[in-house]
């Protein structure tokens, strides 16, 4: 789970690094006023920084749909959250990373043009992946344009403060009567030995751990498909798990009060989490290696 950077923590704002408690915006900022921004958010493993690539790839598909350009070149990107992760102590944490349009009069329309305002922010994570969540079906009550990381999150978090009231850690997410996502996860059900996720469409995010997880399930020869999950199908389940940066793929052991399969992790989430943390070592040591080298 993601702790919140400590008040000391250094933190990138706008070409500065300072101490967390001196950072400030303006009240002006678009991203207060509107939730005019994206963002990300990387985990790193022993000092690491996990698929940058594929989160700075995903950063620039979110700006480009929000017209907005990158104000970072990516050489720039890794420099700035390579500095991040090291003057904060390394070893496993999550970055997080924003982007505004920026500060202006208050208009839908900006008149002038704009000077992004450019955050990151990282703190240290206690690793949790393995241990099982619980979870709630839940009207999807999201836009439409689900596949940008906007910072706009309330239907996010409404929909995972309904989770928390029911005692659960996670909401599922139903459109149309069928699965999307997770508020804040990418959803696999296993059914008579096949996994299955819901496709990429506007509906769901692109989740890079999600992407990861099919890319290891065809080099496994693991039965699975990237199809459609109705309700029932999600409801009727042997075994359930989530994906996330943060969370890594974590086993779903109740849904709505009901038990997913034998109300335990099951064997499919267990050989996938097990080939998931066998990459994820093997690519960490070759990065501490190459930075060694
Ligand atoms: C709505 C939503 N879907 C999926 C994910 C998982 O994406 P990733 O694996 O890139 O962290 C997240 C992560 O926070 C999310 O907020």
């Amino acid at each position: 789970m993601a702790a919140i950077a400590q008040p000391g923590a250094i933190v990138y704002l706008n070409g500065e690094w300072l101490p967390l408690s001196e950072a400030r915006v303006s009240v002006l900022d678009r991203g207060f006023i509107f939730g005019d921004g994206v963002y990300e958010v990387i985990p790193s493993f022993g000092g690491r920084l996990f698929r940058p690539d594929q989160h700075l790839d995903r950063l620039d598909r979110s700006l480009a749909a929000v017209k907005m350009n990158n104000p970072l070149a990516r050489e720039r990107w890794r420099a700035v959250l390579n500095t991040l992760l090291e003057r904060n102590g390394g070893g496993d944490q999550s970055v997080y990373l924003q982007i505004t349009r920026g500060v202006a009069r208050r208009d839908h329309v900006p008149i002038e043009p704009l000077t992004p305002t450019v955050f990151a922010m990282s703190s240290p994570v206690v690793r949790q992946n393995r241990q099982p969540v619980t979870a709630i079906v839940c009207e999807d009550i999201r836009w439409k344009w689900c596949q940008i990381k906007s910072i706009a999150l309330l239907a996010n978090v409404l929909m995972r403060l309904e989770a928390q009231e029911r005692g659960a850690y996670e909401a599922l997410l139903i459109r149309d009567g069928f699965l999307t996502e997770g508020a804040a996860s990418n959803v696999f059900i296993v059914k008579d030995g096949v996994v299955r996720t819901p496709p990429h469409s506007k509906n769901l995010l692109p989740g890079i751990t999600r992407d990861l997880i099919v890319e290891l399930l065809a080099r496994n020869h693991i039965p699975h498909a990237e199809t459609s999950v109705s309700e029932a199908e999600l409801r009727a389940a042997d075994e359930i798990f989530l994906t996330s940066s943060v969370r890594e793929v974590a086993p779903v052991v109740k849904l709505d009060d009901r038990p997913v399969g034998k109300g335990v992790p099951g064997p499919v989430w267990e050989s996938v989490v097990s080939i998931y943390e066998q990459f994820r070592n093997a690519e960490v040591a070759r990065a501490q290696a190459g930075a060694a080298a």
